[in-house]
């Protein structure tokens, strides 16, 4: 098929190396003379059309760039057929012969609802630190937000370690344990709760003091460093704090990363993963490849079918959760 003009847009919670897409898409299609539009804010942007060029002058000194250029946005309103319909028009009215769009599984609903109401390609590529999209190995954002999480943990635990006190750490995640279990690991923290193996609020807390318990007769560590994946614990984290205080009689200390995990320049992993997943995104159009993410599997982008049952919630690796059992049983 003969691809003369695409557009792409970031949709969603932004990850760092979402420019780096915008980049790698632009520059692709430069390559094969394709001309690039971006709409801004999402699917938002492209209900009303408010869209910029993106040429490869736009995209110079783009690539370590945090944010996105395009800004980002939620679109409740994007569930309607009839704003979906009207989607598809503004993409006919610029004459558009692909659409990729940036972002995670809600975003994904979206660009399925659009691709069933019009007859060119909309690509996925898998953008948010969560890391929750099934079928891609990883997605762009993550492991920078990984880095940050570990960063910050590790001058928790020069503080933690100095009081001897036990932190309650929070990372985001929204219902996936990615970030919580891969932070924890890299910056060895003691304990890690997460979405996908949480009972009770009661049957994690016996197994919190348990392990604290078995640390202080081995004498070991003084400080106690607890990651939790956001919004877990029931009565919130000061909930967490206040009983584990009150059976301990150690200080416990409360730190939510939040939003900075979003932020920041990409590693060099979410550079070259978005380099690759956006230049081949611009590929699947190229070969009229409709509905289907540009994703990576074994290091290598794949077409990855972007349908509903796909759009999951995917699993953690076992290997993973068995490490992190394993290495804070006793230390
Ligand atoms: O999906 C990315 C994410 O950062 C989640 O980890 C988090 O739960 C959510 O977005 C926060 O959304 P908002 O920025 O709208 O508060």
């Amino acid at each position: 098929m003969t691809v003369k003009k695409i557009a792409i847009l970031t949709s969603g919670g932004d990850a760092p190396g979402m420019n780096a897409c915008i980049r790698a898409v632009t520059l692709a299609a430069a390559s094969d003379n394709i001309e690039v539009i971006g709409f801004r804010h999402g699917y938002n942007g492209l209900l009303k059309s408010e869209w910029v060029p993106l040429t490869t002058q736009t995209v110079h000194n783009l690539l370590q760039r945090g944010g996105t250029l395009l800004h980002s946005a939620r679109c409740e309103k994007f569930k309607h057929p009839e704003q979906i319909r009207l989607a598809a028009q503004v993409l006919e009215n610029h004459e558009l012969d692909g659409l990729v769009v940036v972002g995670g599984n809600g975003s994904f609903m979206g660009a399925l609802a659009l691709q069933e109401v019009w007859d060119k390609p909309v690509v996925g590529i898998p953008g948010t630190i969560d890391n929750d999209v099934a079928g891609t190995d990883y997605t762009v954002g993550y492991h920078t937000a990984i880095q940050t999480a570990v960063e910050s943990l590790d001058k928790v635990r020069d503080t933690a370690d100095a009081f001897e006190r036990i932190f309650v750490v929070d990372v985001m995640g929204r219902e996936a344990g990615f970030i919580a279990l891969n932070s924890a690991i890299g910056a060895g923290a003691d304990h890690v709760l997460l979405p996908e193996t949480f009972s009770t609020a009661e049957d994690e807390l016996a197994k919190i003091l348990d392990k604290l318990e078995k640390r202080r007769n081995n004498k070991a560590n003084a400080s106690h460093i607890i990651v939790i994946t956001e919004n877990l614990w029931p009565g919130g984290l000061n909930d967490l704090a206040t009983s584990l205080q009150s059976k301990t009689g150690v200080d416990v200390r409360i730190l939510s990363l939040g939003h900075v995990q979003r932020g920041g320049s990409p590693d060099w992993h979410d550079r070259v993963l978005a380099t690759k997943l956006g230049t081949y995104a611009v590929q699947l159009i190229r070969e009229d490849k409709k509905g289907v993410m540009s994703g990576i599997q074994h290091r290598y982008p794949a077409a990855i079918p972007l349908d509903p049952s796909k759009v999951e919630r995917k699993a953690l690796n076992d290997y993973s959760l068995l490490i992190q059992n394993k290495i804070t049983l006793i230390h």
